[in-house]
């Protein structure tokens, strides 16, 4: 602001300066403003270099950096988040306190937010900036979690050496020529909704190989994998750097990605994995842009069966129009390995994905962006899920996130509820809690046969919302040979009553109530039945003909 006053000022008296009074005059303004400068400069620390915080958090330790550079007053540089790279774009200084903008990325959109900071003796205290949520979802932590919304203490000092790819210089990319748009052929898997296990929701980037084994053997012997839970993900973290060939290695947490293959194949189970078609996984790993090929055939001989392909930083390089012509390379190139690698779509339901997921060879897309283990943001995501169900079919289904069940956030009850809501939903069933350590109850929600019977049944349809009516919500499946699953969901606190008549759902007889939780039969009349649901419960009945 005071730099344009000024500017325009100047700009003014030279207009109406003789030609020759013009030198000495400029020689004094450009005096008077190097002098400006230079007081500018005297109120500026110097607070160039790189600054490092850490913290412990639920995920693990966590450490935030600042790479700062002051010139002119300005600071540049670049806020390191554990969620990646951000830079600064503006900032303040005034005395000991500064304002840097940083522009972040999320789920697809780039924001500005302020990260606010203060000198304190040779410390740094900062107040990161942190990227919001969209409307309706979770976030990574729904809210910014409590770590980000105070101030950190941050030291001189060097970060901790890291296996994130270093920083993208998004304006020297090779460019990539997008394919005509044709259909993918379907690759004939996930008949029914995948089931697994994903590694991000409890473990995000601190993972290693033998976790991955250990949760293969929990899932192997404590009946997940009998109950149907088949594939076992590694998301985002696993990454290294490329090779000479420009063949993705592995980093030192992953000595043998074949080996690991191997070992997850011989308890009975599939291995997926993780990338984006950016240049940067939203962890800030190295991503897949212009390697699709190559990557594809690297996961094929490791022996990859799923692949979670994650649009991060490709909102970077690309619209939201050049999705499908982006998201086809990775369909195409899987198609060409020859393996048969179930193609799970992560764009967080941007750009009308049901319409054209399908066409690039997807399994699932998935609705909405992150989950989180509360109530509001499982209930936010699950309840907001109707308008999808027309796209939902054998083979390709909506995707709500993974379940949350078992990691803490919520009681029983909502665990109950959230299983049933995403079973109702067709929903890919991808548990995300420690399988090594789990309670009965836990694992009796995540193994509840009749439950998973209703996900994974063969007609493949995904439930509705049939009625609200104050906290209940009734919402209805099309289940195969005439049968429904009904749930009534209460989203208040206190118990209300939930009914239906047949004659909502075109039944012209009396036909059999069963309750899939309790295993009881419902009594029923010839006009229908009502049951009474507890707070944050759910009442999950099949109407068989
Ligand atoms: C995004 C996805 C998450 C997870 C992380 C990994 O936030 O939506 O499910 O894969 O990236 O960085």
């Amino acid at each position: 602001m005071i730099r344009s006053t000024q500017y325009t000022l100047n700009a003014r008296l030279y207009e109406r300066l003789p030609r020759r009074t013009f030198l000495p005059f400029a020689c004094l303004l450009l005096a008077l403003t190097s002098v400006a400068a230079q007081s500018e400069q005297a109120h500026t620390k110097d607070i160039s270099g790189t600054w490092v915080a850490k913290t412990q958090t639920p995920m693990g330790d966590l450490e935030i950096v600042y790479e700062l550079k002051v010139q002119n007053g300005r600071i540049t540089g670049t806020q390191r988040l554990p969620f990646g790279d951000a830079p600064i774009v503006a900032s303040k200084f005034d005395g000991d306190r500064f304002e840097l903008t940083i522009e972040l990325e999320s789920f697809g959109d780039t924001q500005k937010a302020t990260a606010k900071g203060k000198i304190v003796g040779d410390t740094l205290e900062i107040a990161p900036a942190f990227p919001k949520p969209p409307e309706g979802a979770g976030g990574p932590g729904g809210a910014p979690p409590a770590m980000f919304s105070s101030s950190m203490v941050f030291h001189r000092g060097k970060p901790t050496p890291s296996n994130r790819a270093p920083a993208v210089d998004y304006n020297s990319l090779p460019k990539i020529q997008l394919p005509a748009l044709h259909s993918v052929l379907y690759n004939g898997l996930a008949a029914t909704p995948p089931m697994g296990w994903n590694s991000w929701n409890k473990f995000h980037t601190n993972i290693t190989d033998r976790t991955i084994r250990e949760i293969a053997n929990a899932m192997a012997s404590s009946g997940m994998r009998d109950a149907g839970y088949q594939y076992l993900i590694i998301d985002d973290g696993w990454q290294g750097q490329r090779d000479d060939s420009g063949r993705l290695q592995p980093n030192s947490n992953f000595p043998d990605m074949k080996a690991l293959a191997d070992y997850v194949h011989s308890k009975g189970l599939k291995l997926g994995i993780y990338s984006s078609p950016g240049p940067r996984t939203c962890g800030g790993f190295e991503g897949s842009y212009g390697q699709e090929e190559m990557d594809a055939k690297t996961w094929a001989a490791w022996g990859i069966d799923y692949l979670k392909y994650d649009w991060c930083s490709a909102s970077r390089v690309w619209k939201d129009r050049q999705m499908q012509a982006v998201y086809q390379r990775m369909g195409d190139a899987l198609r060409a390995t020859g393996r048969q690698i179930v193609f799970a779509l992560c764009q967080y339901g941007r750009a009308n994905v049901g319409d054209w997921g399908a066409s690039v060879g997807a399994n699932s897309w998935r609705t909405t962006g992150d989950i989180s283990d509360s109530w509001v943001s499982m209930s936010s995501i699950g309840f907001s899920q109707s308008s999808w169900a027309p796209f939902a079919r054998p083979g390709h289904w909506n995707d709500p996130d993974m379940l949350e069940v078992g990691n803490g956030g919520m009681s029983t009850t909502e665990y109950r509820t959230h299983f049933t809501l995403w079973a109702i939903l067709a929903a890919p069933l991808i548990a995300g809690n420690d399988l090594r350590n789990m309670s009965p109850e836990i694992m009796g929600i995540l193994t509840k046969k009749e439950v998973i019977a209703v996900n994974q049944d063969k007609l493949g349809r995904a439930g509705e919302r049939l009625s609200k009516n104050g906290d209940v919500e009734v919402w209805v499946r099309s289940l195969d040979a005439g049968a429904y699953a009904v749930a009534f969901f209460n989203r208040g606190l206190t118990p209300a009553p939930g009914s239906l008549r047949w004659t909502s759902l075109e039944i012209d007889h009396t036909p059999k109530v069963r309750d899939l939780w309790q295993h009881v039969d419902v009594p029923s009349s010839a006009d229908g039945f009502t049951v009474s649901v507890p707070g944050h419960d759910v009442v999950l009945i099949r109407v068989s003909p």
